[in-house]
């Protein structure tokens, strides 16, 4: 880890939850970030796009003001994502926002938005490149069907992109002031693949350690040892991850709402506002963080469907957020039971009970017989009712706790405010 230094991710294991920006032209096609691949778009065809960008809706202070308000402490917007379209003011193309109808530098706008809504900063920079005339033909660019290597990589040379990347790079960590995440996407070694090789990914990370010391880089540059995160994509973890000693590592789960990253208009398969939740709580229960995906349109706002989630969210996080924030996987010999997950804060030593479904009218904490000396409803702070087989009093009328085990009394209908998740706060002994 040390070869290549190490970022501070003190932070970043407090705050928990981020937004994650995908938008760029892509937003125009609205079927995903990906659709140059997918439906092999060359260059030429995809100028249009470019020609007509246009976000004439495009304010950042609203994406800014219901990222806060959903409980999101930082956010990682796609300053170049695979297209190679540049949202900022980059001297070195003129492939960038500037040069569109949008005429200027959207980066900028979206980080003095953000920074003062008081979240940190972070950059996701794409390693892939499908318009730059320095990057050369592999198995995924989208003119993989239509030439060859011989014709498509004639005067090209990666070595040059490569420089590209560190000079663009030196910008973002340069006149934006403090960033803290670096976001790079992604390696894919292997035949007619690219790596750290291609990247020069050892000068990436030194670079970036140099302009921004105390900054997070993310683990995608194929150089095992650079990282300061694990990113899984899309699934989250069964259980907290570790690294091949078997030491916990920092992880940010990245999730999208619908499954594409850059807007989709036609996609039907949005998780419910419930399923977010639970989302954010299994990712915080097994250790990690959520970095919660947007797709803004093209016309620069957040359609209502992203809205809704977000607002669900900031319903449930306004009075819940204590069981997410400083929290992480409880110890082991916390185990919870179905339907739940734990939290956990070492510092306040409290112990928080989530329930997917909410039981009738009381549940059973095994082995926690002595553990606890008080709990509560954490929405509202009241106080719920515990009991051990010993300390019974009806024993025939109510279900008897098992030996050993804390049982709580539960109320039958919750306050609104525990929202989709209720949430129960254990003070331990
Ligand atoms: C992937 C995709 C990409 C997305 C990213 C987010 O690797 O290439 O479209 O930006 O994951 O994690």
């Amino acid at each position: 880890m040390c070869k290549y230094g190490k970022g501070d991710t003190t932070w970043f294991t407090h705050d928990r939850f981020g937004m994650f920006i995908h938008w760029g032209l892509y937003s125009m096609l609205a079927r995903g970030e990906w659709i140059r691949h997918h439906e092999q778009i060359s260059n030429e065809e995809y100028q249009k796009y470019f020609d007509l960008f246009n976000p004439d809706m495009f304010n950042p202070r609203e994406w800014a003001k219901a990222a806060r308000e959903a409980g999101m402490k930082y956010f990682v917007i796609t300053s170049k994502h695979h297209e190679g379209f540049c949202l900022w003011d980059t001297k070195y193309t003129d492939y960038k926002a500037t040069n569109t109808p949008a005429k200027r530098d959207l980066i900028r706008e979206v980080v003095d938005a953000f920074r003062a809504e008081g979240l940190r900063i972070g950059f996701y920079y794409s390693l892939l490149d499908w318009h730059h005339p320095q990057f050369t033909l592999d198995r995924i660019h989208p003119m993989r069907d239509r030439t060859t290597p011989e014709e498509f990589n004639k005067g090209r040379s990666m070595k040059r992109y490569a420089k590209y990347m560190r000079d663009q790079v030196t910008e973002l960590l340069t006149n934006y002031g403090k960033i803290d995440i670096m976001w790079f996407d992604f390696s894919y070694p292997g035949p007619n693949g690219k790596g750290r090789d291609d990247w020069e990914s050892e000068k990436l990370v030194k670079l970036v350690r140099k302009l921004q010391p105390d900054i997070i880089i993310d683990n995608r540059l194929d150089l095992p040892g650079s990282g300061d995160i694990v990113t899984p994509e899309q699934y989250t973890p069964d259980k907290g991850m570790v690294d091949e000693n078997g030491n916990p590592v920092v992880w940010e789960g990245c999730q999208t709402f619908s499954g594409s990253w850059g807007y989709h208009r036609d996609q039907t398969s949005w998780k419910s506002p419930k399923m977010c939740i639970e989302l954010l709580i299994n990712h915080v229960s097994r250790g990690g963080n959520l970095l919660m995906n947007v797709g803004p349109t093209s016309r620069g706002y957040l359609d209502q469907r992203a809205m809704d989630r977000l607002q669900a969210f900031a319903n449930w996080m306004k009075y819940n957020s204590r069981s997410i924030y400083g929290c992480g996987q409880a110890p082991a010999e916390f185990v919870a039971p179905a339907d739940c997950r734990y939290t956990y804060n070492p510092e306040t030593k409290r112990l928080y009970l989530h329930f997917f479904t909410w039981p009738f009218k009381h549940v059973h904490l095994a082995d926690m017989a002595d553990k606890v000396q008080y709990a509560q409803l954490l929405c509202d702070g009241s106080e719920i009712k515990i009991r051990t087989r010993s300390s019974a009093i009806h024993t025939g009328l109510n279900s008897v706790s098992p030996e050993n085990a804390l049982t709580l009394d539960l109320p039958i209908l919750l306050p609104q405010s525990a929202g989709e998740v209720p949430v129960i706060e254990l003070v331990l002994k």
